[in-house]
């Protein structure tokens, strides 16, 4: 299973970098205002996704604003041209679908963003994304099942073959990432916030630290 990191924040990439676990970043409108605020100065978006690009080997979702084909189009082209790693972010729209078949057509991938249902899925993978982003978190905080919707559409993916990744998204705790990797899931994507939860266990805590309070007590009775 890969591993994405949902931000634009370069210093939350770098870290989870270093922990030697990150295949690839999701980028949005929403995660590059944050960075913006965080940086505390307005950021060059396609500069930005240029150092974050040089920042992991895998793909890099960007996202375009634009809701009309030749504004997706436009905007595809440029955002892909800024390294081999990007990846088209484009919402689940009619234009958005047209976008993506025509994209690619010019060997262009894209990340199919915005999916809550099977159906969305099937004509993104039809159309030829190269990921489909199921919003799990999204789904439960409306009082639906994200894993459900994930669960249909690796089904269904599988039953005909399609080669579009899924990508689990709007990941909100550890359990999610869990079940997404039962599932089958190729790809969770998480805030560095989820990521470090991933790793903490309490009897890892407490088993730690008896074992560094013991060695204490055994460099006292060692003789010399
Ligand atoms: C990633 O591709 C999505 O844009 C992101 O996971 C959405 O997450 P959110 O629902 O926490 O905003």
């Amino acid at each position: 299973m890969k591993f994405f990191i949902d931000t634009a924040d370069l210093a939350e990439i770098q870290e989870a970098g270093e922990m030697g676990v990150l295949d690839g970043v999701t980028t949005n409108p929403s995660l590059m205002k944050i960075a913006a605020e965080r940086e505390g100065k307005p950021l060059d978006f396609h500069e930005h996704i240029a150092k974050i690009c040089d920042m992991v080997p895998g793909d890099v979702s960007a996202e375009v604003t634009a809701v009309d084909f030749d504004g997706i189009m436009e905007q595809g082209r440029t955002l892909a041209a800024i390294r081999d790693n990007v990846v088209v972010k484009v919402p689940l729209i009619l234009d958005g679908i047209k976008a993506i078949n025509a994209l690619a057509q010019e060997g262009i991938r894209s990340n199919c963003t915005l999916c809550f249902s099977p159906t969305q899925a099937l004509l993104a993978a039809k159309a030829g994304a190269a990921y489909i982003s199921p919003f799990l978190g999204r789904l439960d905080d409306i009082s639906s099942d994200g894993m459900t919707l994930l669960q249909e559409i690796i089904e269904i993916y599988d039953n005909f073959g399609y080669t579009t990744e899924v990508l689990a998204a709007s990941i909100r705790h550890p359990m999610h990432v869990v079940q997404s990797a039962l599932l089958g899931a190729h790809v969770a994507t998480m805030p560095l916030g989820v990521i470090k939860k991933l790793l903490v266990h309490p009897l890892t805590d407490i088993g730690l630290a008896k074992f560094m309070n013991d060695w204490e007590t055994f460099k006292q009775h060692q003789s010399g």
